[in-house]
C-alpha cells in the first residue's frame, strides 16, 4: 500500500464574485511512479470536477503545467511524488494574470514581452527566394539552439525577487535570454545601441538583482546566469559610452 498523500490546493475563481481565495485538502494514495499529473487528475476525475489546472505536452515541453510546488517553481508534469513530502502544497505561479485555482495566463505575458523585445531577426536584407542558403558554423548553430530550448513555462519569472516586487515592469530572465539568442544570431544586425534602447535600463538588465533564482529553478537547465552576465557586461559598456558622449557634445 503507498503512502497516504495529503495536497493543500489553492482555489479560487476570478470570474466568480461569490469565489474567495482559499485551500482545499485532498487525500489520496500513492500510486508507483505517480506524478502531479496523475495526482491532479485524479483528484479532479475522483473528488472534485471543478478542479481547474493546466496539462497539454505532459512530457516537459510545452510549458504549460508549471506551478508553485511546495513553495517552488517548476513543472508538475515531470515531478513524481515520491520526490516530495506525504503533504504537497500547489499554488499557481505569482506574477502572471489568474485564470483559476492553478491555472495562470503565461500566454499574454510572453506575447507581450515577444513584442518587447522585438523577438526577430532584424535585418536590412531583401529576401531572395532564389539565393543560396548561408552557411551557419555548427558550434554557432548549436549556441543559438541551446538559448532556443525555452520552452516559456514562466518558472524562471516567478521565482524573481524583482519581478515579483513589479510585475508589470520588469523584464525577467526569459526575455534577456531572448536578446541573448537574437544578439548571437549573425543575421541580426541591430547593434549594441540598439539592444540597449531595449534592456538598458532598470526595467531590464540593470534592475536585475543577480540572485539567480532564475537559473536555479529553470527545468531546462538553460543557462541563464552566463546569458545575464554578458547583457550585464556589454550593456554596461553602452552606459559608458553613452556618459561620455553626453560629457564631450555638451557645449
Ligand atoms: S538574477 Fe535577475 S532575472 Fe534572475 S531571478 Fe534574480 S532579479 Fe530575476
Ligand atoms: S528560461 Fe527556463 S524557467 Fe524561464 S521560461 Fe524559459 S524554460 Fe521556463
Ligand atoms: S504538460 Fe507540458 S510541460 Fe508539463
Amino acid at each position: 500500500m503507498g503512502r497516504q498523500l495529503k495536497f493543500n490546493i489553492f482555489r479560487f475563481n476570478p470570474e466568480d464574485p461569490a469565489s474567495v481565495p482559499h485551500m482545499d485538502t485532498f487525500l489520496l494514495e500513492e500510486t508507483d511512479a505517480m506524478t502531479l499529473f496523475i495526482a491532479l487528475n485524479r483528484i479532479r476525475e475522483e473528488q472534485d470536477p471543478t478542479l481547474q489546472f493546466d496539462f497539454v505536452c505532459r512530457a516537459g515541453i510545452c510549458g504549460s503545467c508549471a506551478m508553485l510546488i511546495n513553495g517552488r517553481p517548476d513543472l508538475a508534469c515531470h515531478t513524481k511524488t515520491k520526490k516530495l513530502p506525504e503533504e504537497i502544497t500547489l499554488m499557481p505561479l505569482p506574477v502572471f494574470k489568474m485564470v483559476g485555482d492553478l491555472s495562470v495566463d503565461t500566454g499574454t505575458w510572453f506575447r507581450g514581452m515577444h513584442q518587447n523585445v522585438e523577438s526577430w531577426v532584424h535585418t536590412n536584407k531583401t529576401f531572395d527566394p532564389k539565393a543560396q542558403e548561408e552557411p551557419m558554423t555548427n558550434e554557432l548553430a548549436e549556441e543559438i539552439y541551446e538559448l532556443e530550448r525555452c520552452i516559456e513555462c514562466g518558472c524562471c519569472i516567478a521565482a524573481c525577487g524583482k519581478a515579483n516586487m513589479v510585475p508589470d515592469n520588469f523584464m525577467g530572465a526569459a526575455a534577456f535570454n531572448r536578446i541573448a539568442r537574437f544578439m548571437l544570431d549573425p543575421r541580426d544586425q541591430r547593434s549594441n545601441d540598439e539592444y540597449f534602447e531595449i534592456v538598458g535600463n532598470d526595467e531590464g538588465i540593470f534592475g536585475c538583482l543577480g540572485l539567480l533564482g532564475c537559473e536555479d529553478v529553470c527545468p531546462k537547465k538553460l543557462p541563464l546566469q552566463d546569458q545575464l552576465g554578458m547583457l550585464r557586461r556589454k550593456m554596461g559598456w553602452s552606459a559608458v559610452q553613452h556618459l561620455f558622449s553626453r560629457v564631450f557634445t555638451r557645449k
